[in-house]
């Protein structure tokens, strides 16, 4: 495939989203063709699967029905949008990829991480991203910034100690991928953060 495959990840209150907005411009102004996704959603019927997921009334929902619906969410959006525009030569940032359900449901829900790698080989085809970038945030940092927001969802109404596990997997995650994951600072000011993942990008691929 000719493109290029960038995934973000953080914990919730990272900031992901204005850092994934201002890579999207960066991009889009260098001349490239970029196609920015988020999980779950960005398909029809992956925005249905979202809406099930992050249901605040799904309290009931079982561990391996969020990690199989994610995984269906991925499957639609990796067959529908993100293997074609790679095709095509296209730059495509996604907003969290197989490395949250690792973290998120195989190591913070204990499902394991063999199983969440099993589901998601289904899903993907075997699809790796070429480079994510991991905003660290301290987890203190992101409950208070957890606790500025009015409304939660399902994922975020988590206890504070879930926000730990999802860290901690975070942490372990990225010492079994230290060459493909850059950690970059989220306390940083804003500029910085951009900065530190584009000077990333142009000195692997540009
Ligand atoms: P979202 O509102 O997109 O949160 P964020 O802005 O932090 O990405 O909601 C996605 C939630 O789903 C988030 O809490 C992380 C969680 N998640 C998983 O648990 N597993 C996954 O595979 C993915 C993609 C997300």
């Amino acid at each position: 495939m000719s493109g290029l495959f960038i995934t973000m990840e953080g914990t919730d209150g990272a900031g992901k989203s204005t850092q994934l907005k201002l890579l999207n411009d960066y991009l889009k102004k260098k001349g490239f063709n970029v196609v920015l996704v988020r999980e779950p959603g960005s398909t029809n019927i992956g925005e249905k699967i979202r809406n099930i997921i992050l249901d605040i009334e799904n309290k009931e929902m079982n561990c391996m029905t969020e990690a199989l619906l994610y995984a269906a969410s991925r499957a639609q959006l990796v067959n529908q949008v993100i293997v074609p525009e790679l095709k095509k030569g296209s730059i495509v940032i996604c907003d969290r990829f197989v490395d949250s359900s690792i973290v998120y449901q195989g190591i913070a829900r204990n499902i394991g991480i063999d199983i969440i790698k099993k589901i998601n080989n289904i899903a993907t085809g075997g699809l790796i991203p070429d480079i994510t970038f991991f905003l660290d945030l301290a987890p203190d940092k992101a409950i208070e910034r957890k606790k500025e927001q009015k409304e939660l969802d399902r994922l975020e109404s988590e206890k504070d100690y879930f926000y730990k596990k999802v860290y901690e997997g975070y942490k372990i995650l990225i010492e079994q991928n230290s060459e493909r994951i850059k950690v970059i600072n989220a306390l940083q000011s804003i500029d910085k953060v951009h900065k530190n993942i584009i000077d990333n990008l142009e000195k692997m691929f540009f």
